[in-house]
């Protein structure tokens, strides 16, 4: 039988310190750990809202959940615009969507409703609350964004980690990853990318119309 410590010896993992290079990563490393560790939290979390409404009111408010980590060379880059330098400390202090994770959600209403039960839950700490649904971007950009910190439970220590919760109807959701594409256009001066974004402006505001009519339906169909 190998003993724990050999078994550890094995995983390359430990020949990290070895490598005056690699030696250098670990700290990175694990603070992106720390982050995916908070953004399994979040979705843990999302999971049982809707298992749990699932179970009492036959019915799914969340669509589906999607999480990413920040790559490490986006958090370089928006490190340097701020006007820091790439550390540890600065990147937990002045990055606030390392982690992101995003609820789509059938309906509107199932945002607001998800987003407050979310924050009432008591390990989690609202950092900032950003409400781009009432109040939309000039882009017609429309959702819920919140700020978080959430405990991770490690061997050694509890951290409160960060993350970025956005909310979005599956109709916004399409909405953003369209004009998301034209944001690249805009960088490389498109002579149509004025044109464009006025087109996608519109498109928002009947999106918004047409959530909330889906959502007046699917009241009518459950009075039913
Ligand atoms: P960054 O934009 O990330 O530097 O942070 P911020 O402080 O401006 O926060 P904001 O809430 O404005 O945006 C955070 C995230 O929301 C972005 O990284 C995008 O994922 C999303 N977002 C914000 N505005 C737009 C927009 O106009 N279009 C799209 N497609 N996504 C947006
Ligand atoms: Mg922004």
């Amino acid at each position: 039988m190998i003993s724990m410590t050999e078994r550890h010896k094995k995983l390359p993992i430990s020949n990290l310190d070895e490598h005056p290079y690699l030696a250098s990563q670990r700290p990175f490393i694990e603070l992106m750990m720390k982050y995916n560790c908070a953004l399994r939290e979040v979705s843990t979390k999302f999971e049982v809202l809707d298992d749990e409404f699932s179970v009492r009111y036959n019915r799914n408010p969340v669509e589906s959940i999607k999480t990413r980590i920040k790559s490490p060379h986006s958090i370089v880059d928006k490190l340097k615009r701020k006007g820091y330098e790439f550390t540890i400390d600065n990147i937990r202090d002045h990055i606030s969507d390392v982690a992101g994770a995003r609820i789509i959600c059938s309906f509107p209403e199932d945002i607001y409703m998800l987003a407050d039960m979310f924050m009432r839950q008591d390990d989690v700490t609202v950092v900032e609350i950003k409400d781009y649904i009432k109040n939309p971007k000039p882009s017609g950009y429309r959702s819920y964004h919140l700020i978080i910190d959430i405990p991770v439970f490690l061997t050694e220590s509890t951290e409160n980690m960060r993350v970025e919760v956005q909310f979005r109807t599956i109709a916004m959701d399409f909405w953003a990853s369209l004009e998301h594409k034209l944001k690249y256009k805009k960088d490389i001066d498109s002579p149509d990318a004025e044109e464009i974004a006025l087109q996608l402006k519109e498109c928002s505001e009947r999106i918004a119309k047409i959530d909330l009519e889906m959502q007046e339906i699917r009241k009518r169909i459950d009075m039913e």
